[in-house]
């Protein structure tokens, strides 16, 4: 029986220092990279949703796709399209894998650097980002969408590029979608 107290001390223990290790990185990499990890709203998703209804959508890509909320609901509606997401932050990335394991969905997530996410596929692109992010993504988008893609922003805007749809979805603060097509 020692040895099962022992056993059992030393894994909770194990998986305290594992979590308490994500946390500090992730408060880290928070004061880093000064981008709080604050979901789209529920209510936004909807009107998202009813955008992409005519649009071709094969594959869906959330920069930054956080614990994976709209991806999850991309995929749970439209099932035929592959959904994408990239994600920094280790905490936010597992949750998002947990989310789709839990549930038998399939989606492509990755831990890397969003700027280093492979666009040349994509139909509609989602981010929810910061205003100084929209600056560098401008160029990446210019440069590797395809003709036709879609980039959807929440809140942000881009410096020069204009948005052909702009949604507001009832939401004051973090809530208007921005609609942009690659030429
Ligand atoms: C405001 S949250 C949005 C989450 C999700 N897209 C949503 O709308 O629910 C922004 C996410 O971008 C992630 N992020 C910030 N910088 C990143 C980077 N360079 N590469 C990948 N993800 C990043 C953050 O960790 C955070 O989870």
């Amino acid at each position: 029986m020692r040895w099962f107290y022992l056993i059992f001390d030393l894994v909770t223990s194990l998986a305290l220092i594992i979590y308490l290790g994500f946390l500090i990185f992730d408060m880290l990499d928070f004061i880093i990279k000064k981008i709080p990890p604050l979901p789209t709203f529920s209510s936004v998703i909807p009107p998202l949703l009813k955008a992409m209804e005519d649009k071709e959508k094969k594959v869906f890509i959330d920069l930054g796709c956080g614990t994976g909320r709209v991806l999850l609901a991309v995929k749970k509606r439209y099932p035929e399209t592959q959904v994408i997401g990239y994600e920094i932050w280790p905490s936010q990335f597992l949750r998002a894998k947990i989310k789709f394991f839990i549930r038998g969905l399939k989606a492509d997530i990755f831990r890397k650097d969003l700027f280093k996410a492979d666009l040349k596929e994509a139909d509609i692109i989602f981010c929810f980002l910061l205003t100084s992010f929209m600056k560098k993504l401008e160029g990446k988008f210019q440069q590797e969408l395809k003709s036709g893609a879609w980039v959807v922003s929440n809140t942000f805007q881009f410096p020069t590029w204009k948005p052909v749809k702009i949604i507001p979805t009832g939401k004051k603060q973090s809530g208007t979608l921005y609609i942009y097509q690659k030429e």
